[in-house]
């Protein structure tokens, strides 16, 4: 790569994560109509849908850097009640909204531009997802962004998280979700090195299709290794292995 591209690159990085909002949304919005961010109007293999579908139960989603609506359209339109997509750029916005209209959902979606670090729900969520948007957060910032949106989950609610590279340089943000939460599911994708992660605050009990989910009390040092150890030596691209993190004892 040319070292003016990645100048650029780098410079594009620190301005989608510490720039001020209306910068942020300028650039975001530039990149939108540009098309390069097309390839999100179809969700690709490591789609989070499943697990979404799953913790909803049919109530209400937060999507939080929805982008162009994807998952609001493509998710099975009887396992929510409700769904609410934010996003900085208000051309991806306006991309969701009119998808969501074609794809006659406008009863059940709203969409909202904003910056995920200062937006305030107007109420409690079933599923708060960070569908490859929590890198634009600045590190130091996402526990307490986390606790913040907590209190924006319902008694049995979750987050869920969908990344890239976890075990390179994003690695930090599954560290700083293993030290500060309970960690319910976490499915790696070797191949492709994606990363669905399922969690809640820590002492929060839930109920997840009629199964109990009790309390993980391990470290995260412990998790990590009880992880290393459930994971087979292979993962085929593409496959739906799943990892149930919970190694827990019961409360
Ligand atoms: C890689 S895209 C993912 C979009 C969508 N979640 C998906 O999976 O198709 C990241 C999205 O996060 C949004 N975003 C980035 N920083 C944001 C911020 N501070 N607040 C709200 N949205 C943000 C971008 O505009 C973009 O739509």
């Amino acid at each position: 790569m040319m070292l003016a591209q990645k100048i650029q690159n780098v410079l594009r990085g620190l301005v989608q994560r510490y720039g001020p909002e209306s910068t942020k949304r300028y650039l975001w919005n530039g990149e939108f109509s540009a098309g390069r961010w097309n390839f999100l109007d179809k969700t690709g293999d490591e789609s989070v849908h499943f697990h979404v579908e799953k913790y909803a139960r049919n109530g209400s989603i937060l999507d939080l850097g929805c982008g162009p609506g994807t998952t609001s359209i493509e998710l099975n339109r009887e396992a929510y009640r409700f769904y609410t997509g934010v996003d900085i750029s208000d051309v991806a916005v306006q991309k969701a909204r009119q998808r969501a209209q074609e794809a006659g959902r406008t009863d059940h979606n709203e969409y909202c531009q904003s910056d995920i670090l200062t937006y305030v729900p107007a109420r409690q969520y079933d599923v708060v997802l960070y569908g490859d948007s929590i890198y634009y957060v600045p590190p130091r910032r996402i526990a307490a962004m986390l606790d913040r949106y907590s209190a924006y989950l319902t008694s049995d609610g979750v987050f869920i998280a969908r990344m890239f590279d976890v075990s390179g340089k994003r690695r930090y943000i599954l560290d700083i979700i293993e030290t500060h939460f309970t960690v319910l599911e976490k499915h790696l994708h070797k191949e492709t090195g994606a990363c669905i992660i399922v969690f809640r605050p820590v002492g929060w009990r839930v109920t997840v299709a009629n199964k109990s989910v009790e309390q993980t009390f391990l470290s995260s040092t412990e998790r990590s290794s009880a992880l290393r150890e459930q994971l087979p030596p292979r993962t085929a691209v593409g496959q739906r292995s799943r990892f149930i993190m919970r190694v827990a004892t019961t409360v």
